[in-house]
């Protein structure tokens, strides 16, 4: 199928979608759901008996005993490292990646993600003492930061015009299956004695090998060949994925975007200019937000959630696989939606839906949910399915939303240091989440759900006044048709910086 792609604003280029091109996507988006697993995999870990005995016994000891305080059983600062370890590796090594990125590639940065990934199975899997249980955490972080950096970046490069929005959200989606997958591993796992939790945490060694073959297989990116003035390379690496002959005019494009981006010698300090804040700020603050709608605290510790309000080890797995498969489902409605209502719509919508589940999961807790007993079975049976109302919400909007605006919003000279200081503010909050939420359980009990509204009410109003819609708009176009006429963000569209635009326009 040859599509021409051609919109007001970008230029036409010719390109299928070849069979090549899936096989890529496909591998690279195996990095996704390696990040996913590890996602969904710890809290179903840190419910499991034998686990807890092996590292934890404090925790298990507490747990055994039915008259402690419910919201506290958990509340263990090690128990929170072994699930937040990860996202302070993957926060550090995400800058290391953006240079491995720029210098080596793509393809060699998804090459260390996949070894770091085999590294931290192994550790993980083999553990036998809490010291090697964390440090495999580590390694796994590490190949989330090289993964999440190189696989968003390849996707967006290697897809033809017309297809990267969808593309883009593809990532997302991995995400949520490789978080189902390590729910319904959970399930059957935790009745694998002893050493169920071995295999838990030993199955993200399948993609993992996955990936490090598959990245043999795939190609490097233009842009990226190009980039590092390989540019016969670049040439043929492009005729190949796009199968058409006629591939000139998107070469000249990306050489053209190359010198531009080349002319900037130091992309951080340019992020800092005034007419960088815009997408700077939302960006910083997409990721802040994203993880203050509490989600991670359901994707976590989902089990340990429901068994908090009075499931059995077993049905708190089984719910968390129900809100895993939620999770996927909505977020093909956001792959529908986004480029139909636009990402405002979903932003808004969901954060008022969002609020209201938190608020009566809050109102059920406190009214019902003593330090001690459990919920009566209606109301834990109206917590999970307004668990489940909450994710959706999220899958639609703030889940995906959060990584494909600042993938479209910054100029190409700062796309990748922007996209770079974004992921790993997401792993920062994530890790503060992951790090705080069993002790702000215990410490705020149902209250953490009223705390979660708050910042809900917060981004909602954000969302309304500050972020722009940008579906539709041509990735190169940001600055004249969406910066410039908005009411706050236009006082940063300095003239100065105009000239350089009107020569890029002109070029
Ligand atoms: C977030 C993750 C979250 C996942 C849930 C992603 O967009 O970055 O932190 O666990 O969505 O599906």
């Amino acid at each position: 199928m040859a599509v021409v792609v051609s919109n007001a604003n970008a230029p036409a280029f010719e390109a299928k979608m070849t069979v090549y091109v899936f096989i890529c996507v496909m591998i690279a988006a195996v990095g996704g759901l390696i990040f996913g697993y590890d996602i969904g995999i710890s809290g179903g870990v840190s419910a499991m008996d034998d686990f807890l005995k092996e590292f934890f016994p404090a925790v298990w000891e507490r747990k055994k005993h039915v008259h402690e305080n419910n919201y506290c059983k958990y509340d263990n600062q090690f128990l929170q490292l072994f699930t937040s370890s990860l996202y302070l590796a993957a926060l550090v090594a995400s800058f290391v990646a953006s240079a491995t990125c720029s210098k080596l590639g793509r393809r060699p940065t998804m090459q260390f993600a996949s070894i770091f990934f085999l590294i931290g199975v192994g550790l993980t899997a083999g553990a036998v003492n809490l010291v090697m249980l964390i440090i495999g955490r580590l390694f796994l972080g590490f190949g989330v930061g090289f993964g999440n950096q190189a696989v968003p970046l390849f996707l967006s490069e290697i897809a033809p015009a017309q297809l990267r929005g969808g593309l883009n959200i593809v990532f997302q989606l991995m995400v949520t299956i490789g978080i189902l997958i390590a729910n319904i591993v959970n399930y059957f796992t935790a009745t694998v004695h002893p050493y169920g939790w071995r295999i838990a945490l030993g199955g993200a060694g399948i993609p993992a090998v996955i990936l490090l073959f598959g990245s043999l297989l795939i190609i490097e990116t233009p842009t990226s060949l190009i980039e590092r003035n390989k540019n016969e390379e670049g040439k043929e690496a492009l005729r190949k994925i796009r199968g058409v002959d006629d591939i000139n005019d998107e070469y000249e494009s990306i050489v053209h975007a190359c010198d531009i981006a080349s002319q900037v010698k130091d992309p951080y300090r340019k992020l800092l200019k005034p007419a960088s804040r815009p997408p700077f700020i939302i960006g910083m603050l997409l990721q802040l937000f994203q993880q203050f709608t509490g989600i991670n605290a359901i994707m976590f510790y989902a089990p340990v959630l429901f068994q908090t309000v009075g499931f059995g080890s077993d049905a708190a797995l089984l719910s968390a696989v129900i809100t895993g498969s939620i999770n996927v489902l909505a977020t093909f409605v956001g792959i529908y939606l986004v480029d139909r209502t636009g990402r405002r719509f979903l932003l808004l919508q969901s954060s008022v839906h969002m609020l209201i589940c938190q608020l009566i999961i809050g109102i059920i807790l406190a009214k019902d949910l003593g330090v001690t007993g459990t919920l009566g079975r209606p109301q834990a049976l109206v917590v999970v399915i307004f668990v489940c109302v909450y994710v959706m919400g999220f899958a639609w909007s703030w889940g995906p939303l959060g990584w494909l605006i600042p993938s479209e919003t910054f100029p190409l000279e700062t796309r990748s240091a922007g996209f770079a200081v974004a992921v790993s503010c997401n792993m920062f909050f994530t890790f503060v989440i992951a790090q705080a939420f069993l002790s702000m359980l215990c410490g705020m009990r149902s209250g953490i759900f009223f705390f979660f509204s708050g910042w809900i009410i917060v981004m909602g109003l954000f969302a309304f006044f500050f972020i722009p819609e940008t579906k539709g708009i041509a990735i190169d176009d940001m600055r004249e048709s969406v910066w410039k006429p908005h009411w706050f963000w236009k006082r940063y569209m300095l003239p100065e910086d105009d000239h350089h635009d009107i020569e890029k326009r002109n070029a």
